[in-house]
């Protein structure tokens, strides 16, 4: 992890695109000029936490990174944080903490590349996807609703994101019924390549699978509970795969991750 800022930010937008999910930007020039795709930052939700906002920060991909200083977050209304957040008005200030973790190693990534979203999860790959530029590769997103495809369609199209776009819906109403690894596991079998994801523990895992049968390296976002989101709480722990004889040993998400490669994590 390189340098932590914690910074009073002026929201510069905060948009809901659906129920539920919002947009906030947010102007953090030193956060975007240091943060790399995968990286998150702790929001203080409740500038009074003794008057009803939550004490403890909340953890949040960076959704979109610009070189003029902004930064986006992507979030879905969860509990009283995201609740807070989402009734914030433009001009007010938050306290942001990042960047923070370990984000996406695509240095590698010169042939070809699937991007696998799901929900939410979405946040992250479209900060991903952006910084991939010209290399080439495949963007699967699997969505619950319609309406979440729109969403997906609408954030995707204000980068200058030109791969191939793979995308299925729980009702399929405006995209191939079913879950977006059915997709992923033909495609693997066609073209292996190497696999960047965020999104249900669920889908992570069948993401994992899929890596190792077809031979490929898998890249996954991890969520956990956080407190502190710098590595000295413990509450982020995830167990590894690999264990000692002595016992499990574990990764802290905020730390070594969110980004964990998928044959390190315990599924
Ligand atoms: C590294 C990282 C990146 C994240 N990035 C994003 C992001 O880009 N966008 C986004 O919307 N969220 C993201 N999250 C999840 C987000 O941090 C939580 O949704 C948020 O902390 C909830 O806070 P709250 O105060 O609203 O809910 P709380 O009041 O803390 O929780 C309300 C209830 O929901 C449960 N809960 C908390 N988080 C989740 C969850 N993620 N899923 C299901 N149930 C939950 C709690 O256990 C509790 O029962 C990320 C989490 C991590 C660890
Ligand atoms: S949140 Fe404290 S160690 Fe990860």
């Amino acid at each position: 992890m390189g340098d932590v800022f914690i910074k009073n930010c002026q929201v510069l937008e905060n948009r809901q695109l659906m129920e539920g999910t919002y947009l906030m930007r947010l102007r953090a020039p030193e956060i975007a000029a240091a943060a790399k795709p995968g990286q998150f930052v702790m929001v203080r939700t409740g500038s009074e936490p003794l008057e009803g906002g939550p004490l403890l920060r909340r953890p949040f991909s960076l959704h979109r990174l610009n070189s003029s200083g902004e930064i986006s977050l992507l979030y879905r209304v969860i509990g009283v944080g995201t609740r807070i957040m989402g009734g914030v008005e433009p001009g007010r200030e938050l306290e942001i903490m990042g960047p923070l973790g370990r984000g996406f190693d695509f240095s590698e990534a010169k042939e070809q590349s699937y991007l696998v979203a799901g929900g939410i999860g979405l946040a992250p790959m479209i900060a991903l996807a952006e910084a991939m530029g010209d290399r080439k590769s495949k963007f699967f997103y699997g969505a619950r609703t319609s309406k979440e495809v729109d969403v997906f369609l609408a954030l995707i199209r204000q980068t200058p994101y030109e791969g191939e776009l793979v995308l299925t819906s729980e009702d399929g109403l405006k995209a191939a019924k079913g879950m977006v690894t059915g997709p992923l596991a033909v495609a693997l079998e066609e073209e292996p390549a190497q696999l960047f994801a965020c999104g249900p523990r669920l889908m992570l895992a069948r993401v994992a699978v899929l890596a190792r049968e077809a031979g490929v390296r898998a890249q996954v976002s991890l969520e956990a509970n956080m407190a502190c989101g710098l590595g000295a709480c413990l509450s982020c722990a995830v167990e590894r795969a690999s264990g000692e004889e002595s016992g499990p040993v574990y990764s802290r998400v905020c730390f070594e991750g969110p980004v964990f490669f998928a044959e390190e994590v315990r599924w």
